[in-house]
């Protein structure tokens, strides 16, 4: 192969780096955006005594949410991409039982641990949104903890 062929090759598996590079960066952020409206749905429906502790929590996990969504949101534009605007289409479980909402909220957090972890993976990614990815991956697991906890 010619040295530009070489460079052509290269420059199309940089090209599909990116892409794929983008592609999880948005479900990344359409699962945050999930989470935000899972979050807050289950602030306001959770009942009885367990409200005075779960719903200040889950609010608090909806705020995270939106932060972590705007990190990954920022990170898309600077990577020259097209953040999505829709939420990750899986179904938000409606209920008021509590612990329904803290197993839905363990399986939103793992999944979304799993999501980070993918992305600090891939070759493309450079120093500076490993940083950015690492601290949300570390927040998730603290999340998985306490759900773990709250479960127990
Ligand atoms: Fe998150």
């Amino acid at each position: 192969m010619t040295d530009d062929a070489n460079d052509a090759r290269r420059g199309d598996t940089k090209a599909n780096d990116t892409e794929e590079l983008l592609r999880e960066l948005n479900a990344s952020l359409a699962w945050e955006l999930r989470a935000e409206v899972l979050y807050n749905h289950y602030a306001a429906y959770v009942k009885g005594i367990y409200r005075l502790h779960l719903q200040p929590f889950f609010e608090a996990e909806a705020n995270e949410s939106v932060l972590h969504g705007k990190t990954v949101r920022d990170q898309i534009v600077k990577h020259g991409g097209k953040a999505t605007t829709d939420r990750d289409p899986t179904e938000i479980v409606h209920t008021t039982d509590y612990k329904v909402m803290l197993r839905e909220a363990f399986q939103t957090e793992t999944t979304a641990a799993a999501g980070y972890k993918k992305l600090l993976e891939l070759p493309e990614i450079d120093s500076e949104l490993y940083d950015a990815i690492e601290q949300i991956s570390f927040q998730e697991q603290r999340s998985i903890d306490e759900l773990c906890q709250l479960l127990d």
